[in-house]
């Protein structure tokens, strides 16, 4: 495992590092910029830039370096075939690409390597804060700072749902954000507050670190969660997430909470509705 995870931050370093050159080569001052530089995926709000393309290359070109009998899944590039069997690296660019866009510093570097559809080992790069998560199954969560400094990750204390800080997302498609704004409007009155930052692998970091208490959202990837769940319940959070082989379109909910407010957080989410899909 901890020979998976050094390879898990050493590449998504790297990647970090592109797309931390590419952006005001690409995007200069300005939020969009035509000449083909972005185009969109699913809806026409789903972006994916020359730099998510890009990003996804140089990952994949390390890993076929440094582990060439291994599988890929990535989300530009997809995979070859749909087996869960054995070694998987699971692979997000960028998570956040809205917030790359426009120049909003929340945007991440996702690297999760998968045995069998079970995340062992995986590594978020907060790009603009040059922040490292990491963690193996088992072995704990750390984040590494720029300076080198290293720190173990441990969830918030919290233990009131109503002091909850939570954290979620939307999809891309209107119809689902109609039900998720429903579901957000019940339970923003029963937590603390709100917020959506826009990179779900930085969400799941953040209930890592402690900087939020609780994230869910409904109809994420496996690129979006493979490699912060890990790194969230390797922190103490009670994580559940979708199958790995399951797909956006399904919208399963992922969920991580910190310890002393999870079970009180799943009940808040079952009687508002929210722990059944929306698919979509
Ligand atoms: C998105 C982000 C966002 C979440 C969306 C994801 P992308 O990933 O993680 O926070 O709400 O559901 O699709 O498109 O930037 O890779
Ligand atoms: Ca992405």
């Amino acid at each position: 495992m901890d020979v998976l995870r050094e390879v898990a931050v050493r590449v998504a370093t790297r990647a970090a590092e592109h797309v931390r050159r590419r952006r005001p080569e690409v995007f200069g001052c300005e939020p969009i910029e035509g000449d083909g530089a972005v185009q969109s995926k699913s809806t026409p709000t789903d972006p994916v830039t020359i730099v998510d393309t890009e990003t996804e290359s140089v990952l994949r070109d390390l890993l076929a370096r440094l582990r060439p009998q291994d599988a890929i899944l990535g989300e530009e590039e997809g995979s070859e075939n749909d087996s869960l069997d054995g070694a998987r690296w699971v692979l997000d660019p960028i998570d956040g690409t809205v917030n790359f866009m426009y120049g909003i510093p929340a945007y991440a570097v996702s690297v999760a390597v998968q045995i069998d559809g079970v995340s062992v080992a995986g590594a978020v790069v907060d790009v603009a804060r040059e922040l490292v998560y990491s963690a193996a199954l088992g072995r704990g969560a750390t984040v590494e700072r720029a300076d080198g400094t290293q720190e173990q990750l441990h969830c918030s204390g919290v233990t009131d749902v109503s002091m909850t800080l939570l954290a979620t997302g939307f999809g891309y498609g209107s119809g689902r954000r109609a039900v998720q704004g429903a579901i957000i409007s019940e339970l923003l009155p029963q937590v603390r507050d709100i917020r959506r930052i826009g990179s779900a692998a930085l969400d799941l970091c953040m209930v890592a670190s402690g900087v939020v208490d609780a994230h869910f959202e409904h109809g994420l990837s496996p690129w979006d969660w493979a490699a912060g769940g890990l790194i969230a319940a390797e922190a103490g959070a009670t994580v559940r997430l979708p199958a790995a082989d399951s797909t956006s379109a399904q919208g399963a909910v992922t969920v991580a909470a910190a310890p002393g407010v999870s079970n009180a957080f799943l009940a808040v989410l079952r009687s508002a509705g929210a722990l059944d899909p929306i698919p979509g």
